[in-house]
């Protein structure tokens, strides 16, 4: 898919003052530091379009940007940042949580993993939370530049093991690297197949309502 579009939308503090949910949405979410906001700059090409920061907890709020004018990537804050806020749970920012809950047009979750590091409880904890609530979504292994190819793999080979271990079903798996751009063909694949399925389902419903009014 060719992005010959990407711009900043919105930033909401919580989901009442998110942007209407006009276009599908797919989320970026994780443990701070872990690669988002570079992630969604890979993926458009564009170098500061997301704030980047080797300090973690650099993303506050809930970003939205606008890609070819049809759909939404949305960076969230991350999670497992030590250095909380009171009312903030395991660093797990509260307006994140229930955006994710709650958004409508949420057409996908992106939960990236760092794929430098064995299997962390935390990440687990959140893809049990979010599996807990049915909201689709994948898993990207970050900074795979970082290592080597044979300890990557290993780490997601590791993980999905840890995931049937705890009777999670295995998802959509990515890796990516943003200094090598490692990745960006697969994801905005994947992406554009999502926006078929959903433009094909909405079709679908729309025949199937017009059906029953004439009855
Ligand atoms: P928060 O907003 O703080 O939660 O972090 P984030 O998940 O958005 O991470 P961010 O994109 O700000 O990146 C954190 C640090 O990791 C920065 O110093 C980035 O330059 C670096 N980084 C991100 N992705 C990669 C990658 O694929 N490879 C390498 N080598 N560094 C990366
Ligand atoms: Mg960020």
């Amino acid at each position: 898919m060719k992005i010959t579009s990407a711009v900043f939308n919105k930033s909401a503090s919580d989901l009442a003052s998110c942007p209407r949910a006009s276009l599908p949405e797919f989320a970026f979410i994780g443990r701070s530091n872990v690669g988002k906001s570079s992630l969604i700059n890979m993926l458009t090409l564009r170098k500061d379009l997301a704030k980047v920061s080797g300090t973690p907890g650099k993303t506050k709020l809930i970003n939205f940007f606008t890609i070819n004018g049809a759909w939404s990537l949305v960076d969230l804050p991350g999670y497992g940042y030590a250095k909380v806020r009171k009312g903030e749970q395991l660093g797990f920012n509260k307006s994140a949580a229930e955006y994710l809950e709650k958004r409508e047009g949420l057409t996908q979750v992106f939960v990236l993993i760092d794929s430098r590091y064995e299997v962390m409880p935390i990440d687990l904890e959140f893809i049990a939370w979010v599996r807990d609530f049915e909201a689709p979504y994948a898993l990207i292994f970050t900074k795979t530049d970082k290592v080597s190819r044979t300890v990557w793999e290993e780490n997601i080979e590791v993980f999905k093991e840890n995931l049937a271990a705890n009777e999670i079903e295995i998802p959509k798996i990515l890796a990516s690297s943003s200094t090598q751009r490692k990745g960006r063909g697969e994801i905005l694949s994947y992406i554009q197949s999502l926006l078929a399925k959903k433009a094909g389902a909405k079709k679908k419903t729309t025949v199937s309502l017009g059906w029953m009014k004439k009855k």
